[in-house]
């Protein structure tokens, strides 16, 4: 379980002085759900997945993981058991260097061994992964990165995030910046390898269709505050007009 207690965060600007983006906020997510977060702009959504992974520190409360408390852990310690895809089809990936080597980090993330080294002893390894989940970047194994598609990237993104099964896998607006063919794909790829890996998985998105379609439960967050939260059935019955009104009706 990922337990977020008691979680407040606030920021201090130099013209507008504090602002308190969370106040005490509880959350409780079970191993293997797949959550969709929603919720307007400037909302807190990013600085939560931030919080989870380490990337900005809380202003109090805890956060553990399967009964771990990582409060206190560092960023670079967290990455082997929370994972992250950004928006930014360039960011997560090396453009420099093919899919394979991309990969081959990806694996031996945390490890201390070279490059040479694990391209040798994985080379099976990484063709018969992508066998199973992406033809398509199976072709492109010995392409450099900076000749991928965007989704192509956000893909690879993807499999790099999983492929060491954190516990955590945090993704931040992944098919943001995708056309709609493109982020239908990634989705499925998503789900799939959420699935087979069964990670609990925070999804945030401003598209509420993805939204309602993927995961088993869907939260929304307004102000720092979730003001919705509901479990697969419900997540079932409602529609994308239902939560057009929660945008409307959330001041
Ligand atoms: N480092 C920071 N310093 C000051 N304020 C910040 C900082 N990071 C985030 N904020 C503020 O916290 C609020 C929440 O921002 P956040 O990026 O988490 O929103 P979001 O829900 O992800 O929005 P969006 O849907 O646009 O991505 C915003 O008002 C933002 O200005
Ligand atoms: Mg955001």
């Amino acid at each position: 379980m990922l337990k977020i207690q008691n979680l407040s965060k606030s920021f201090h600007n130099a013209y507008v002085g504090e602002s308190i983006l969370f106040s005490n906020l509880n959350l409780n997510i079970n191993k293997g759900d797949f959550v969709s977060i929603i919720g307007s702009n400037g909302t807190g959504k990013s600085t939560l997945l931030n919080i989870i992974s380490g990337t900005i520190e809380e202003t109090s409360g805890s956060i553990s993981i399967e009964g771990k408390d990582i409060t206190k852990m560092p960023e670079y310690k967290r990455t082997k058991i929370v994972s992250r895809v950004f928006q930014n089809p360039a960011l997560g990936t090396c453009p420099s260097m093919t899919v394979r080597e991309n990969l081959s980090l990806a694996l031996n993330k945390g490890n201390l061994i070279n490059l040479k080294y694990c391209l040798r002893y994985k080379t099976d390894y990484l063709e018969k992964l992508l066998e199973d989940i992406s033809q398509d970047l199976k072709q492109l194994l010995d392409v450099e990165v900076k000749y991928l598609s965007g989704g192509q990237r956000q893909a690879l993104s993807l499999i790099m995030a999983s492929i060491c099964r954190p516990k955590v896998l945090l993704l931040d607006e992944h098919t943001a910046a995708l056309d709609p063919k493109k982020s239908s794909e990634v989705m499925k790829l998503t789900e799939k390898i959420v699935r087979e890996k069964n990670m609990i998985t925070l999804m945030v998105t401003h598209n509420l269709r993805d939204a309602i379609q993927y995961g088993n439960r869907l939260i929304m967050l307004h102000k720092g505050e979730v003001i919705l939260d509901l479990d697969e059935e419900q997540k079932k019955k409602i529609t994308v007009e239902d939560i057009l009104k929660k945008f409307e009706y959330a001041v």
